[in-house]
């Protein structure tokens, strides 16, 4: 962001209290904030009796061996048991968990007693295909129930589960099953995606010929749509799960027992499989939910709009709300399938009281125009929350307004997947909310803007953004590489976590969220690395170089743009080249992956010790005057640059 948006934003001065209503029966008060700084174990303590456990922990947390963290080490519990049966032992079997809407308008009710009997079943088909606890699953689906019963059935037997995202290519899959060494796939022929089914299958298929790992592959039936199944190793999912005991009994886990791999893009091309743990990650969870969003679990209908492929749904449509015992809604399809008000017709029908999505959705909705909503009776809403990126003051007070009917805070949630929780927003009862400002740590969480030397920051400046103490769902390393967990959150400052973004307290000491510090783009809310982007078009017969930057996009937030230089013997690359590597690329990593502009040029600006000086394509790509080139081997690079750019053009 350049200085002068900043300090406009700072300029920012429209300030939303929260509604006396809500505040005087919120959930988090301001004795909240003092209880947890007056001690800080003793809170998490009390936060982990949301917890039912086998064993009750009697620690907190273990930094003996720091950054290796333990949180309550020596309890054992079931994630599934918490999320599931302890709720129907509670005389909640009846009670919904889960409001299932398809894209084609199909729908179904899951209560919490028939979750907990499809669990079981899948747990055992899990068991009868040989997983042991300790094993690895991949489940690589669209947003259908049964995404969620085999993450269960994974938790209940101690399997960490790694969700890849649907939208991701048959090659990113096969890269994380292979470092994970993942013995099972469960999938679907397909999806439906606007208003067609979308096959699934193949994609497995494709990425099982170099995955010599996976033993068998289960497979849901969505579509209905044709589907090559190989004998002996593929399933159908109704066959072999619908055959099965609705009866299986869990077992206790050590609370710091693996729950799931998630893998997400770092600064290098490798992406990082982030391991979460159960005890701390289910409490972290837990109580994150009921804290921001003032979670009332008898009365609201909690929607959090996100794919379960990101930690966004892990967090908050899978764990959080199932151990709250909370009624959800899961919408399968887009946002403007058959028609642009299909969520607020959702939220009507419904009666949604809590809405959760991210900045580029609500600045599509805007695109729109109002008049989509306004068909809709919204009154039911009561918090809405935004992820993912910072959220610009016009989104907010637009998403509060139209959404919200003016009645509703708005929580925007700083978090990473790293974090697997909340760690700064708002409280809804407390929080005198500013458009675009994440504001405050949440009670439980200490954060600080520091500056290159790790000093603390005064207010109104700027610099990077740590986390003090440890947290309980914090990532406890990343899977198969101590290592590289050390070295990119705990050793930029010593003590202290490293977030990657960039932060800035204002005069009040509120803090605003700048973006990454890093080589990370947050395309439309998702973590894509500029080096993954480049590695996939460097693999491209044609391409000798690739250099990629995220420019600022209206609608996604950053957009990808890539510049290449093509190999001699490619000549021109013919017409077609562009589309061909745009294709390239969507198909190595994902359709989201794809270069909204892709540039060929005949150099790029390097610095005199060889790095591409990305600050100036990145002026191209947004049209600004170049900055100082005079640290480039040769300075007349950029103008060429420009000149062969709008000459093409
Ligand atoms: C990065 C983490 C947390 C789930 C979704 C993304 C950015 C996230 C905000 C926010 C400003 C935000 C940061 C962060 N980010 N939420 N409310 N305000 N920036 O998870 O893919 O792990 O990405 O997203 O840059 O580091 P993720």
């Amino acid at each position: 962001m350049s200085d002068e948006a900043l300090s406009n934003l700072l300029r920012e001065d429209r300030r939303f209290p929260p509604p006396a209503e809500l505040a005087a029966h919120a959930n988090v008060t301001t004795a909240t904030y003092e209880q947890a700084d007056a001690d800080f174990e003793g809170f998490w303590a009390a936060q982990a009796e949301r917890i039912s456990w086998g064993k009750a922990p009697t620690q907190v947390l273990d930094w003996s061996n720091a950054p290796f963290a333990k949180w309550y080490a020596d309890g054992t519990l079931n994630a599934a048991y918490n999320c599931l049966d302890r709720h129907v032992e509670n005389g909640l079997g009846d009670k919904v968990a889960y409001h299932f809407e398809g894209e084609p308008g199909d729908t179904r009710s899951i209560t919490y007693a028939e979750l907990t009997a499809e669990v079981c079943q899948a747990a055992n088909a899990l068991t009868e295909l040989g997983v042991k606890a300790g094993d690895r699953v991949a489940i690589y689906m669209p947003m259908i129930p049964e995404a969620i019963m085999a993450m269960l059935a994974c938790a209940r037997i101690g399997a960490p589960h790694v969700v890849v995202f649907g939208g991701f290519s048959a090659e990113a899959l096969a890269t994380r099953i292979q470092d994970c060494g993942v013995e099972i796939v469960v999938t679907t022929d397909g999806g439906f995606r606007r208003g067609s089914p979308s096959p699934l299958k193949p994609a497995v298929d494709e990425a099982l010929l170099e995955c010599p790992t996976v033993r068998n592959v289960l497979v849901v039936q969505r579509t209905k749509q044709d589907t090559p199944m190989t004998e002996g190793r593929d399933l159908w999912w109704h066959e072999f799960v619908g055959k099965q005991s609705t009866q299986h009994a869990y077992e206790n886990f050590p609370a710091e027992h693996p729950l799931y791999v998630m893998y997400t893009s770092g600064s290098t091309g490798k992406p990082k499989g982030i391991l979460h743990t159960t005890g701390g990650y289910l409490v972290g969870t837990s109580y994150t939910q009921w804290a921001t969003f003032d979670l009332k679990p008898d009365t609201d209908i909690f929607w959090t709009a996100a794919d379960i492929g990101w930690v966004t749904g892990h967090s908050y449509l899978v764990y959080g709300p199932l151990a709250n015992g909370s009624t959800s809604l899961m919408y399968e399809g887009t946002p403007d399938t058959p028609h642009r008000g299909r969520w607020w017709e959702l939220i009507e029908k419904y009666k949604v009281s809590i809405l959760y999505c991210a900045p580029t959705a609500i600045r599509t909705f805007m695109k729109w125009g109002a008049e989509h909503p306004e068909k809709f009776d919204l009154s039911s809403l009561r918090v809405l929350g935004s992820v993912g990126e910072p959220i610009n003051p016009e989104a907010y007070v637009w998403y509060r307004h139209f959404i919200g009917g003016d009645r509703t805070p708005v929580v925007d949630t700083w978090w990473q997947t790293e974090t697997g929780m909340h760690m700064i927003s708002p409280m809804p009862g407390v929080t005198e909310g500013k458009p675009g400002a994440a504001m405050r740590a949440i009670p439980g969480v200490v954060v600080d803007v520091v500056n290159d030397e790790g000093v603390p920051v005064a207010d109104g400046e700027g610099g990077y953004l740590v986390v003090r103490k440890p947290w309980p769902a914090m990532l406890r390393t990343l899977w198969g590489d101590d290592k590289r967990y050390a070295e990119t959150y705990w050793s930029r400052f010593p003590g202290a976590y490293f977030a990657g973004d960039g932060a800035k307290k204002d005069s009040d000491g509120d803090i605003w969220l700048l973006g990454r510090v890093d080589d990370v783009m947050n395309v439309s809310g998702h973590r894509l690395s500029t080096t993954e982007i480049e590695s996939a078009l460097v693999s491209h017969p044609k391409v000798a170089e690739a250099a990629v930057v995220g420019a600022t996009d209206e609608t996604t937030g950053q957009a990808i743009v890539a510049f290449v230089i093509l190999r001699g013997d490619a000549g021109d690359g013919g017409p077609d080249v562009v589309t061909e590597l745009r294709n390239h690329v969507s198909k190595e990593i994902g359709p989201i992956a794809k270069p909204r502009q892709i540039m060929v040029v005949e150099e790029l600006p390097k610095t005199r010790s060889g790095k591409i000086m990305r600050r100036l394509l990145r002026d191209i790509a947004e049209n600004r005057e170049l900055g100082d080139v005079t640290t480039l081997t040769d300075s007349s690079v950029m103008h060429l640059i420009k000149e062969n750019l709008s000459s093409s053009s």
